[in-house]
């Protein structure tokens, strides 16, 4: 696959006839590139949460040609408004954890709400404006992010990122792997540590396939050997996404992230988080008050293996996220520049 490819992969977008939603399922990943086809709300609900369509920014963008696709439907002569709302509930809770998704969908509903006077036709029509433009912000955004974080360091740099925040995750370029993606194209080389991110394995399938096909030095490793590389000074910086900042700073993103950040301070390397604004919730005030995914402990046990990994009887904890402390992070990297602590003030002037 060229880099062209990789910064430019058409992860969803809305079919011809503007009646489904085409999404590449990322849970196929890396063995098979496999594109489905959304059409109804079940199958628009199932895709987000078996996570076919993830990263933040990504499935913000899915569930806005979804709420496109599901207005299409609605009978003009019944109470459109109510349906749509309804619609939207639905999907947002999907996943609580990305803000990105509600985000999306109220602005959908929002955009239906400004045009309630005018013909079906016309609000249709915005609808589907409107989701493409989150579709085209967001790629603007992530060339914005990545010019920004490429700013922050310096050819030959090691390089630690968890989870998937690249182009499969947005729409191009990525947030966190947007810089590394961009330095690749002009020619700076850096190398990166790829946590392969258990439980299900996105630093692995997705960050370790599509870096590699970019022809980036990037190396896999287990989430437990951090330390190890950070000792080693082979980590000069972090690059890590996120699902949800809030005013504080407190940032919830993929779990085993806020380890991460734990051992980047311990060695006194920075630690940055990558995302849109979309992404920051002034409504949340702390960490505390991003609500947490809880998820299927079957991933843990089997997914992935041949064999199950542990008795059938054992608990298991299996939380999707967690929240790094903001006093834990260097810098938040946004469209619009570079957040520096104090956060509640440096994110405040940037929203
Ligand atoms: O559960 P996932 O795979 O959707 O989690 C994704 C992450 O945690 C990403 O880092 C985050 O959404 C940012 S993607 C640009």
């Amino acid at each position: 696959m060229s880099i062209k490819k990789v910064t430019h992969i058409d992860n969803v977008k809305l079919r011809e006839d503007g009646q489904a939603v085409v999404i590449l399922d990322q849970s196929k990943l890396p063995g098979l590139a496999e594109y489905i086809e959304l059409e109804n709300r079940e199958q628009m609900y199932d895709a987000i949460a078996k996570l076919r369509v993830r990263g933040a920014p990504a499935i913000g963008i899915c569930a806005a040609y979804c709420m496109y696709v599901l207005a299409a439907r609605e009978d003009s002569c019944g109470d459109f408004m109510k349906k749509l709302r309804e619609e939207g509930e639905y999907l947002k809770s999907s996943r609580p954890t990305a803000v990105n998704l509600a985000w999306a969908v109220d602005r959908m509903i929002d955009k239906a709400e400004s045009m309630s006077d005018e013909a079906d036709e016309k609000v249709l029509d915005a609808l589907r404006n409107e989701a493409v433009a989150i579709h085209e912000e967001d790629m603007a955004m992530c060339r914005r992010i990545s010019e920004f974080g490429l700013s922050v360091i310096k050819e030959g740099d090691g390089i630690l990122t968890h989870c998937n925040a690249g182009p499969l995750a947005t729409s191009r370029y990525g947030t966190a792997l947007g810089p590394i993606l961009l330095a690749k194209e002009q020619g700076i080389s850096l190398r990166v540590f790829a946590d392969e991110t258990r439980p299900l394995l996105q630093g692995a399938r997705l960050t370790a396939y599509e870096l590699d096909a970019a022809g980036v030095d990037v190396t896999l490793i287990c989430d437990n050997m951090v330390s190890s590389v950070m000792q080693k000074g082979w980590i000069q910086a972090c690059f890590v996404g996120c699902d949800r900042v809030a005013a504080n700073g407190d940032t919830a993103n993929k779990i085993g992230t806020s380890g991460v950040a734990i051992l980047a301070k311990h060695y006194g390397i920075p630690f940055y988080v990558l995302g849109p604004t979309s992404t920051i919730d002034l409504d949340c005030r702390t960490g505390a008050d991003i609500p947490i995914e809880l998820r299927d402990p079957e991933e843990i046990k089997k997914m992935f293996f041949c064999e199950p990994s542990s008795p059938e009887s054992v608990k298991c904890y299996n939380p999707a996220f967690d929240v790094t402390d903001h006093r834990l992070i260097t810098g938040i990297i946004t469209e619009k520049g570079i957040a520096y602590p104090p956060f509640e003030e440096s994110l405040k002037n940037m929203k």
